[in-house]
């Protein structure tokens, strides 16, 4: 692979979100069961999770399991499960040194009470860090969440606590699991699909989409710079002309 040519310090994303995408076709690929390919994701994903914290990204979300995945055959989701409640338990020493702060997004009443347990512990621990937020999306499925943030506006307005005319965009925003987070700037997709499969569809009005063929398991750290130069070689108009975007800039 080619390496990527240098990043701007300057204009790395504040928030990238990945949807990791790919591990059933790389182990399909190695002649693996499936389960084997969410292992070796487990690797990718500590990878990134260093890589981002070292290049200054101040927030990461990563796709790990949505609420249409509920729907895949029992063991597979057993060993999601499992997976990722080892992963919560061995990394936290790790993530806690490093100053990252965990936390999670979805409808996580869903999952098993281990997992729940192991995750409360990892958020618990590493809330007061300061250097970068990990989010996990699990059992998260952007419909919901916008039905669930539209549940509680409306439960304000009968309460008398909001006025139908306080509905703006930023209210929802605030009201959706993602409200401590800024908008992500860079929405990447492993694994080739052109979606975004029920991931942040309200967040990523304005994000950049990154889609690569690469398979989630073989996505890391030189991947990762390879999109954020990508990134940076484009223009943000958010509507405006190009011209206008530079001579803001100049
Ligand atoms: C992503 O890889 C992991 C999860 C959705 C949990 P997949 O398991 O979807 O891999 P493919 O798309 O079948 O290759
Ligand atoms: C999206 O991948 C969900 C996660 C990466 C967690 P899927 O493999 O579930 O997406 P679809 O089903 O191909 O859209
Ligand atoms: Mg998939």
């Amino acid at each position: 692979m080619a390496p990527s040519p240098p990043l701007d310090p300057a204009r790395i994303p504040r928030h990238i979100a990945i949807i990791m995408d790919g591990n059933g076709r790389w182990a399909q690929s190695h002649k693996l069961l499936r389960t084997l390919g969410h292992k070796a994701g487990v690797d990718s994903v500590l990878d990134i999770v260093r890589a981002s914290r070292l290049l200054g990204v101040e927030a990461l979300t990563l796709y790990a399991f949505s609420t249409e995945n509920w729907q895949r055959p029992a063991s597979e989701v057993t060993a999601l499960m499992g997976l990722l409640k080892t992963f919560l338990i061995r990394e936290l020493d790790d993530l806690t040194q490093n100053n990252i702060r965990l936390q999670a997004i979805g409808q996580l009443e869903a999952l098993p009470v281990e997992v729940r347990e192991a995750l409360a512990q990892a958020i618990g621990v590493s809330a007061a860090n300061t250097g970068m937020v990990f989010t996990l999306a699990l059992s998260y499925g952007s419909r919901g969440e916008i039905a669930g943030a539209v549940r509680q506006i409306v439960r304000r307005c009968l309460q008398g606590e909001l006025s139908v005319d306080d509905i703006t965009p930023e209210l929802i925003s605030a009201h959706l699991d993602t409200r401590d987070l800024p908008d992500p700037d860079l929405i990447i997709r492993t694994g080739g699909e052109s979606r975004l499969s029920n991931f942040l569809l309200w967040q990523a009005s304005y994000a950049e989409i990154y889609i690569t063929d690469t398979h989630w398991p073989d996505f890391r750290e030189p991947q990762l710079k390879l999109a954020i130069s990508d990134y940076q070689r484009r223009q943000r108009r958010f509507g405006r002309t190009g011209d206008q975007v530079v001579s803001q800039v100049g």
